[in-house]
């Protein structure tokens, strides 16, 4: 369970040892480089790596807030605002589109009702565009969490949204 202030974010006790375990396997002075797993443990916990939970690793790591945010925004793997339960994230590389991802991806989105970084209203599915997802020989593809779902194809596509929506 979340612990929890107004407008703070805290790691539960378990999330703080493991970020305490995770900054200790570097050496003193490079504390920081603890910052991509621990924006990681944000996110599993919060579902998002908000402004405020980006403030709190930043003081676990002593580092100003500008230097969380500067990370969290250059990968996409983090969402920096709010997501539905479900993030769906394709592949819009070029090898993936050559082997029908742009019809692949319009019907998705058509299936779903929204477009790239929209959320459904039902709050089940959030659509993010990245780049290659090393997958490429069994494109097209996107990734649900850890899972990679390939060789897409309309059928497939929407086989996966009714598996997810159950
Ligand atoms: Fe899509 Fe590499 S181009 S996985």
């Amino acid at each position: 369970m979340m612990t929890e202030t107004p407008n703070k974010v805290l790691f539960t006790p378990e999330r703080l040892a493991k970020s305490q375990e995770m900054i200790a396997r570097y050496p003193e002075g490079k504390q920081k480089s603890a910052l991509l797993p621990l924006l990681h443990l944000l996110q599993e916990q919060e579902g998002w790596t908000s402004p405020e939970g980006m403030e709190y690793v930043g003081q676990l790591l002593g580092i100003e807030p500008i230097e969380v945010f500067e990370v969290a925004t250059f990968y996409t793997m983090y969402h920096i605002k709010p997501v539905g339960k479900h993030v769906i994230e394709y592949c819009r590389t070029g090898p993936c589109c050559l082997m029908g991802g742009e019809e692949v991806y319009a019907h998705l989105k058509q299936r779903l009702g929204i477009d790239t970084g929209q959320t459904t209203v039902d709050g089940q599915f959030t659509l993010k565009e990245v780049e290659c997802l090393a997958a490429c020989g069994m494109g097209p593809v996107f990734q649900v969490r850890e899972k990679y779902y390939m060789n897409l194809t309309n059928e497939r596509v929407d086989e996966i949204i009714d598996e997810l929506s159950k």
